[in-house]
């Protein structure tokens, strides 16, 4: 089974949680576009979604479903996304495509996060992959000063702006023992808009799309 192929059944495993009139809060990626793809055949049962990115919205109205606004859909019952890395504790890290604020602030208005990942995600410790951080423009020096303080080795993701009209600083070279305190900590450097990682707020529900057969998780 390819990797794509895992990251299809994943996404299509998280189907059954998704009830009837409900409006759905849609996450950024491969795999989440595999599951906009799967939620089209039941568009007639749901009320709207939710995106976290202009890319998902797109996707979404593509397949006829409507696209509705945070602030009047919210709080949501439900949000569904994938990751780049994910621990047995549910604590991920997020923003390979870059959408990982609006994907922070979908999560948190939701009730519950069920995330959906291949089983080359699966980590015993955040950091393998560089953890994103959303930054205002003028402060990007600033702030990798204090990321390399921190002990990373931030770069610049070239050629990229957020759909909230920031840069990214890819961290690299991070070993994330404590990510809720490192979330934390890279959250209070001033021009920070966030960072990729979700520990304070984990997933809820963790789906694994394995070679033979989709796996799941709980907090
Ligand atoms: C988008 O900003 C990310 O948080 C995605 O959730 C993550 O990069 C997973 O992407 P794939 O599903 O494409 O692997």
């Amino acid at each position: 089974m390819t990797q794509d192929e895992m990251k299809k059944a994943v996404a299509e495993a998280a189907l059954e949680y998704v009830q009837s009139g409900w409006i759905v809060g849609i996450g950024t990626g491969s795999t989440a576009n595999h599951f906009i793809d799967a939620l089209a055949k039941m568009k007639s049962r749901i009320d709207g979604a939710v995106a976290s990115s202009e890319a998902s919205a797109e996707r979404l109205r593509g397949h006829g479903i409507e696209v509705m606004d945070l602030n009047s859909a919210g709080p949501l019952p439900i949000y569904v996304d994938g990751a780049d890395e994910a621990t047995k504790y549910l604590h991920l890290t997020k923003g390979g495509g870059g959408a990982l604020t609006r994907e922070k602030i979908v999560a948190a208005a939701s009730e519950t996060f069920i995330c959906v990942i291949d089983e080359t995600k699966q980590v015993d410790y955040l950091g393998a992959f560089p953890l994103p951080v959303e930054v205002i423009p003028m402060a990007r020096s600033h702030v990798a000063r204090a990321l390399v303080g921190m002990g990373g080795n931030p770069v610049l993701r070239e050629n990229f702006r957020t759909d909230n009209g920031n840069v990214i600083l890819d961290v690299h070279g991070l070993r994330i023992m404590n990510a809720v305190e490192l979330e934390s900590e890279i959250d209070h450097i001033a021009g920070v808009v966030s960072n990729g990682l979700f520990a304070r707020r984990p997933a809820d529900v963790l789906l694994v799309g394995t070679a033979t057969g989709v796996t799941k998780l709980t907090a």
